[in-house]
């Protein structure tokens, strides 16, 4: 199979990806670096650096391969900051995957990608920031 992994430059993702090699499947993998690395990357995968909360990005990347599934590890997980910074966490890690859902689910179907996806999503978290009770928000 052709597999999108997302984080796949992480501490599990580089794992997964080289055991998805070592089957013999194809892997690309797609990572903002923010935690991971480039050089636990296996070399035999293809790398795109990208945020997956850039939807369009995330489209134009999935619109540009020819991907059989997704596997997706990018996340923040930390449980002590998630406690201390929630809503960095749900942006990420909540938001981060609605955001690459919503990009598989337009490429799929043939929709649109919405540009502004992020700036709303963005919006809509900044207005609710008093709302949020400090529970574990990753995992
Ligand atoms: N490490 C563990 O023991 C463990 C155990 C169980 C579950 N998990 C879960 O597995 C997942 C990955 O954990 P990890 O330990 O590999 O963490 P990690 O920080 O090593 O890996 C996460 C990867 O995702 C990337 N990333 C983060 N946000 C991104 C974004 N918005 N767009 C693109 N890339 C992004 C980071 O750069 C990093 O490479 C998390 O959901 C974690 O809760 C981890």
């Amino acid at each position: 199979m052709k597999l999108l992994v997302v984080g796949g430059a992480g501490y599990i993702g580089s794992h997964f990806v080289k055991a998805a090699l070592d089957a013999g499947h194809e892997v690309a993998v797609a990572d903002n670096l923010s935690t991971g690395h480039r050089a636990s990357v296996d070399e035999r995968a293809l790398f795109a650096q990208l945020d997956v909360r850039d939807q369009a990005a995330t489209c134009d990347l999935l619109e540009q391969s020819t991907t059989d599934a997704v596997v997706n590890f990018a996340a923040f997980s930390i449980a002590s900051e998630s406690m201390q910074e929630p809503l960095k966490y749900f942006d990420n890690n909540v938001g981060g995957m609605v955001s690459l859902l919503a990009a598989m689910r337009s490429v799929v179907l043939g929709g649109v990608c919405p540009a502004s996806a992020r700036s709303a999503r963005s919006a809509l978290a900044a207005s609710c920031s008093r709302c949020l009770a400090p529970l574990p928000a990753w995992g």
